[in-house]
């Protein structure tokens, strides 16, 4: 039943139903037990969601309330060198350090990521148990866990469905150097590891600077040299103090009649993320702006 729990969380979040309203309907009079979710069509005063087999979700536009949400908030994780601010070589990074690289994945394992072409080259395959929406203004094929978006703003718009649909709190940008200067505004926290080494090579970098009356540090630990790890590093994770948050209205997820094609493409990918593992066990409730 994941798939329907997701889905009437959805309903609820960025349609403002309440469950009540929410008419289950299925053509053969049974209970729906798996639903596919995709962004509404509207069909005269109805909004349909979805129609998958022989099922339907449908919401009454009238029972709708008009409300903005606030989106999930914009994370950066970034490793570099200190001093330099080195991130990558030759779109390598100049460094092996495994307890990082453990590091990033549990913080961005189920989330959605946000990266440029190039780091998904560097990277060299999409990485498994996360959305990657990948940053190109030549595109390329959307496949399983992959999605390309053609702007900044396209790019947003697809974390904030996938991050909405599967209850998660934050997008991640994960780089590289052109992507943190995108999104430099809007990030609210920060994942930074900083490599104790001074490197020669260099062609991409992280400059940022933590003012620490704008930023409250919230953890940092120290790491050795050893067998699995290169060089000394630190881990810090730091929060803005004064948080920006985006807000959506209920018509910017509207599929209307002229689709425009990020849309559309959503129809072709409502089912991928969802089954992604351990959902289910670590949705979190994201907070509610009611207009
Ligand atoms: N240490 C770290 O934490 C870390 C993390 C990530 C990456 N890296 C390193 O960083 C380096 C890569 O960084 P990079 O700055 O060269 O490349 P990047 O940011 O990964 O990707 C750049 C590409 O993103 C696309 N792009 C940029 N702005 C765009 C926009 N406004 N709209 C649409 N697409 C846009 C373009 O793709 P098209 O050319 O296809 O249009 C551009 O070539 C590598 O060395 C990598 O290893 C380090």
């Amino acid at each position: 039943m994941l798939l329907a729990t997701a889905t009437s969380r959805w309903i609820e979040f960025i349609y403002g139903a309440r469950s009540g309203s929410i008419r289950h309907m299925s053509r053969n009079g049974n209970e729906p037990d798996e639903i596919a979710t995709a962004p509404l069509t509207v069909q005269g005063d109805d909004l349909s969601l979805c129609a998958h087999g022989d099922l339907l979700f449908g919401v009454k536009i009238n029972e709708m309330k008009p409300i903005e949400r606030t989106m999930p908030s914009i994370s950066y994780i970034v490793a570099r060198s200190n001093p330099g601010d080195v991130i990558g070589c030759e779109n390598e990074l100049p460094w092996k350090l495994r307890t990082d690289l453990k590091f990033f994945r549990s913080v961005t394992e189920g989330n959605c990521v946000i990266m440029g072409r190039k780091t998904l080259e560097s990277l060299g395959r999409p990485l498994p148990n996360r959305i990657n929406i990948v940053l190109s203004r030549q595109g390329g094929d959307n496949r399983d866990n992959l999605m390309w978006a053609h702007s900044p703003e396209d790019a947003l718009f697809l974390a904030d469905f996938y991050s909405i649909l599967n209850a998660r709190p934050q997008t991640i940008v994960i780089g590289g150097a052109q992507i943190y200067e995108l999104f430099k505004e809007l990030f609210t926290k920060i994942y930074l590891t900083e490599v104790q080494h001074k490197f020669e090579c260099g062609d991409a970098h992280f400059r940022e600077r933590f003012d620490l009356r704008e930023w409250d540090l919230i953890k940092r630990n120290d790491f050795k040299a050893s067998d699995v790890d290169q060089y000394d590093f630190t881990i810090s994770v730091l929060e803005r103090k004064i948080k920006y948050t985006r807000h959506r209205k209920i018509e910017d997820f509207l599929v209307k009649e002229n689709i425009d094609i990020i849309k559309k493409d959503l129809h072709n990918f409502c089912d991928k993320f969802q089954s992604t593992p351990d959902q289910a066990e670590t949705q979190i409730s994201l907070p509610l702006l009611v207009a």
